[in-house]
């Protein structure tokens, strides 16, 4: 029994354990084949030339990696994720940024200048977990929007705005994750993002737009930012967790002036400031390795482990369940027969070894219950497909125990090419609400196409990316070999 039970803070009492980080004690067990947790597959980076590099940063640079600095960040840093932001069409001044201790961080940041309780904070649904987490340990009110294939929906953005105007109440910001979305996979099509904009801006609404997975995408070139055309107002959220390592634990924040001033007072007395030494060793990274070759060996790993997912999941899963089709990024969001409940149905899977994370956790407000969210980022693609096997076996049996056809499939010899979406035939898009419309989810040709060709980004193939102003000034004659 915990003596100071009530002494806690009320905002204290709503922080509880997600359902991802209960579940990590079991998925890391050997024989579970892991669909649940994020983790980027950090053993693509050469280690031992980063570890080469962290050694010449201490014995070159150790003063000044070893000392405090500035909550602010590091100039030479901010100037380089200036370069970083430029891919997305972002043309952002160094003294905008605010580094932070992973995006993570900066979404307590904006949330604590910004959120009182009982404040409303529009999210889509479903919403990333630990944006959640931050929102409610400000006891702010998610309210989620409704998302399809091509993202959030401008009209039922529209709608939420309105709903709330209509009972005196106003949010304080929406926050999205345009693309390659955590859990859902999709990506906010070109032609809404302006509409988006344009609904925010006239009502007056601060964007809070989460990047982290936009250069992960396995086909053309990285869609253009929110931040990119609507400068004063949204706050652009990136991280080198998913394109360089997550321990290091380097995210940023761009802001307008007046909200990046509050940013830095807000981080300044949260940490006084960051880690010099990552801050340096993000910032050696990005002067002397080629980033964007690195990044290209990453989105061709995450993209073949991305088909086994999905080839395996058109092979086995019983056909009343759909699933997303991810053009990048880590994650597939699987909607499953109607009266199938994800969370009831995890001991069984965790019993035929295979963990993944139940669609409750990622709404605030109870939803999800039909839904479960795949992760392909980290086992590799052998690892994948008896993943999924096993969850088939799963579902199948689920079914079956509810008198049910489970339509379950022979699973094939080999995994082929990626077949249509078995809901592409669906007709017009729906809304993914559970008990409206989420098994029929159909898959827009856009996505479709974009997941299936698979080519590499062209300018990462063809940008240079040699020493910069901004480097550290240590000696670079170690660099990555391409993998
Ligand atoms: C959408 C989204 N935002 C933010 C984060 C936090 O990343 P980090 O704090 O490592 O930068 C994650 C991590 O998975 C994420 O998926």
């Amino acid at each position: 029994m915990d003596p100071f039970v009530n002494d806690y803070a009320s905002r204290a009492r709503a922080m509880v354990a997600s359902e991802i980080r209960g579940l990590f004690a079991v998925a890391a067990r050997p024989e579970i084949v892991s669909l649940a947790g994020g983790m980027p597959y950090v053993s693509a980076l050469p280690l031992d030339i980063v570890g080469d590099m962290a050694g010449r940063l201490i014995a070159g640079r150790g003063a000044a990696a070893l000392q405090y600095c500035t909550a602010h960040g590091d100039p030479g840093l901010r100037e380089q994720i200036c370069e970083v932001m430029e891919l997305e069409g972002i043309h952002a001044h160094p003294d905008d940024v605010v580094v932070t201790v992973g995006s993570q961080q900066a979404l307590d940041l904006v949330t604590r200048i910004f959120a009182d309780p009982g404040d409303v904070i529009l999210a889509e649904g479903p919403s990333y977990v630990g944006a959640l987490g931050a929102f409610t340990a400000y006891q702010a009110d998610v309210v989620h929007v409704p998302m399809d294939n091509a993202g959030l929906i401008p009209e039922a953005l529209d709608e939420a705005i309105r709903r709330l105007a209509a009972d005196g109440r106003r949010a304080k910001f929406l926050y999205t994750v345009p693309n390659f979305h955590n859990p859902a996979g999709v990506t906010l099509s070109a032609q809404r993002r302006g509409r988006i904009l344009d609904i925010c801006a006239s009502a007056g609404l601060l964007v809070v737009e989460d990047n982290p997975y936009g250069l992960l995408g396995f086909a053309g070139e990285p869609l253009r930012a929110l931040r990119a055309d609507d400068a004063g107002g949204v706050v652009y959220l990136g991280t080198f967790s998913k394109t360089f390592a997550p321990g290091v634990r380097v995210g940023w924040a761009v802001a307008p002036p007046a909200i990046r001033d509050k940013l830095v007072l807000a981080a300044e007395s949260a940490v006084l400031c960051h880690s010099s030494f990552a801050q340096l060793l993000v910032r050696e990274y990005l002067c002397s390795q080629p980033w964007r070759d690195q990044l290209k060996v990453f989105r061709e790993i995450y993209r073949e482990r991305r088909d086994a997912m999905l080839d395996t999941l058109g092979a086995v899963m019983p056909s009343r369940c759909q699933w997303t089709r991810p053009a990048g990024g880590f994650y597939v969001w699987l909607g499953l027969p109607r009266g199938l409940d994800a969370k009831a149905m995890l001991p069984d899977a965790v019993s035929s070894r295979v963990a993944y994370v139940p669609g409750t956790g990622f709404y605030a407000d109870g939803q999800g219950a039909q839904h479960l969210r795949l992760s392909y980022c980290f086992p590799d693609p052998d690892r994948i497909r008896e993943g999924v096997r096993r969850l088939a076996g799963v579902v199948a049996a689920q079914i079956e125990l509810r008198g049910g056809d489970s339509g379950v499939r022979q699973p094939r010899a080999s995994a082929g090419p990626v077949g249509p979406a078995r809901s592409r035939a669906a007709g017009p898009s729906r809304r993914w609400r559970d008990g409206q419309g989420a098994s029929t989810l159909p898959v827009p040709a856009s996505v479709t196409r974009m997941a299936s060709i698979g080519q590499v980004d062209a300018a990462s193939s063809t940008a240079s990316s040699g020493p910069t102003s901004a480097c550290t000034g240590l000696d670079r004659s170690s660099s990555f070999s391409r993998k």
